[in-house]
């Protein structure tokens, strides 16, 4: 019987379990915190997936790509948005219940840079809870699966180049014929994110220790719309897809000015425009007032249609079905990752990667709203089925795909920056945000370097592994962001904002700096 370790439990980690227990496999779930407590149970918007007679899945796959900067992979986006129906039937069948209208259609809504209102949802903007819950609850009751909470992974165990099972931080190891990394994306490196504090690239690192290749690091991307408030809430895409604007204290549309579709144009955009507009001293809101009717009904749409946003922006001491709510960008998904083959093969054999965790292709360099709960249960899917059979080929994943190496170390370390997660944060906010430059980007590579060379070689504790976790992934997003040069997606450089953003060394001269 074939024995898989799978690090992560949101929706890529246990829909990974689940199918590789159904195939027979003996599955191990390792979780640093609890099983519920993940990035998935946090995504609000909904599910994208093609479920309507009038919607197809080639449109939904334009979509994606016309989303991606003209950097996503066309099969990985195939795979995806042919597997819609199914992975929205499995997820019934593993209990999930779906917002539906009186005839029992599913309600859908739609986000930005959709062409056709295909985001189906759960408690209207609590998709990612309810489906955290019914896999959990699945996963739990699965006699083949073994749930191991508050249990963090240190490393990959490698045995003459293939992966054999992981290292635990608090000692021993589970051995295994093969090992899945889906621990999510990395949003702690940013001083605002709308990820979990549970985020912070564990299964990157991992996998970088390893040796596996990685790539796209540097494409962020950065939700547009969070209450600039403390807590830093996610106002979901779709409140803007029900018709909310975004607006200057003037009430200007400032989005429409940098592109024709206004609210809903592709993520990057208009986090971009945001971003912009606060940096020229304006401050931004989501205007959510004249959704339905007068105040009283548009407070009851609000409250029925985004209940967990109701909450939190009304104990801020905003009544949004009045009043503005004040919004900033903060940073959200990570598109690169762990490169892998289609069904989630790395660049090591016996280890997979699957979900955020996993650069696939299909996002090039700007995710499609709503998409990666679809990717990481299509994606789970497959990887639990590959992982589960007999070794295959490796497929596409060749050497060409791995990242830039550090960048070179130019400048000694500054004794007066001591490292913290927050001073890491700030870092990475300031100089790998939304707009990016060589000279900040290599300032900030030294300045991580120093930190990097300062660390303990025991490691103390779950937030020790992680800040080195942190660090290691930062140190590589730096030198990927700092490599590519141009301008595309997500990736936005000052220094050279024009062309179309390729991989491509500086010249010598660019890379002296002093850390910050
Ligand atoms: C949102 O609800 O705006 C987030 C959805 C997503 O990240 O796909």
């Amino acid at each position: 019987m074939t024995s898989l370790v799978v690090v992560g439990s949101g929706i890529a980690g246990l829909t990974t379990a689940l199918r590789a227990a159904s195939l027979g496999a003996e599955v191990t779930v390792v979780a640093k915190a609890a099983l519920e407590d993940t990035a998935t149970a946090w995504a609000q918007g909904g599910i994208a997936a093609v479920t309507f007679p009038d919607d197809s899945v080639e449109d939904h796959v334009r979509d994606t790509l016309a989303a991606s900067a003209g950097l996503g992979d066309a099969a990985a986006a195939g795979i995806v948005a042919a597997g819609g129906a199914e992975v929205i039937a499995e997820l019934i069948s593993h209990g999930v219940v779906f917002d539906t209208d009186s005839s029992g259609r599913f309600v859908r809504g739609l986000e930005a840079a959709h062409s056709y209102p295909r985001v189906i949802h759960a408690g209207g903007d609590a998709t990612g809870l309810e489906i955290q819950r019914a896999l959990s609850a699945a996963a739990r009751a699965h006699d083949g699966i073994v749930v191991r909470e508050h249990e963090m992974a240190a490393d990959v165990v490698l045995d003459g180049g293939r992966a054999r099972g992981i290292r635990l931080l608090r000692g021993g190891v589970l051995h295994a014929d093969a090992v899945v990394l889906a621990t999510g994306g990395a949003g702690a490196l940013f001083a605002h994110t709308t990820n979990p504090s549970v985020a912070t690239g564990d299964g990157l690192a991992m996998a970088l220790r390893a040796g596996a290749a990685v790539a796209d690091l540097e494409f962020v991307q950065f939700h547009p719309t969070v209450l600039h408030a403390p807590g830093a809430f996610l106002v979901s895409e779709a409140v803007r897809g029900e018709g909310a604007l975004l607006v200057d204290e003037t009430g200007h549309r400032f989005v429409l000015d940098v592109h024709p579709d206004g609210e809903l144009a592709p993520r990057d955009v208009v986090a971009r425009a945001i971003a912009d507009a606060m940096a020229e001293g304006r401050q931004v809101f989501l205007d959510a007032t004249s959704l339905r009717g007068g105040t009283a009904e548009n407070a009851a749409f609000l409250a029925s249609r985004f209940p967990t946003i109701d909450r939190a922006v009304r104990a801020a001491g905003i009544d949004w079905s009045a009043q503005r709510v004040p919004v900033t960008p903060a940073a959200h998904y990570l598109m690169g990752g762990v490169v892998t083959d289609l069904d989630g093969r790395t660049s090591i054999p016996g280890l997979f990667a699957a979900g955020e965790t996993a650069r696939t292709g299909l996002h090039g360099a700007n995710r499609l709203a709503s998409n990666s709960l679809l990717e990481g249960a299509v994606f789970g899917s497959r990887v639990g089925a590959a992982a589960t059979s007999a070794p295959r080929s490796r497929g596409r994943v060749g050497p060409d795909a791995a990242g830039p190496g550090p960048l070179p170390r130019q400048a000694p370390p500054r004794a007066d920056l001591p490292f913290s997660r927050r001073a890491l944060q700030r870092l990475l906010w300031d100089h790998a945000g939304l707009r990016r430059d060589a000279i900040g980007l290599t300032r900030a590579a030294a300045t991580v370097a120093s930190w990097r060379a300062s660390r303990p070689a025991q490691v103390a504790d779950a937030a020790a592994a992680e800040d080195d976790n942190l660090l290691l992934v930062a140190e590589h997003l730096l030198a990927a962001a700092h490599a590519r040069r141009g301008s595309v997606g997500a990736h936005v450089r000052s220094d050279d904002p024009f062309t179309s953003g390729k991989t491509a060394p500086l010249p010598e001269a660019t890379l002296i700096g002093a850390p910050c």
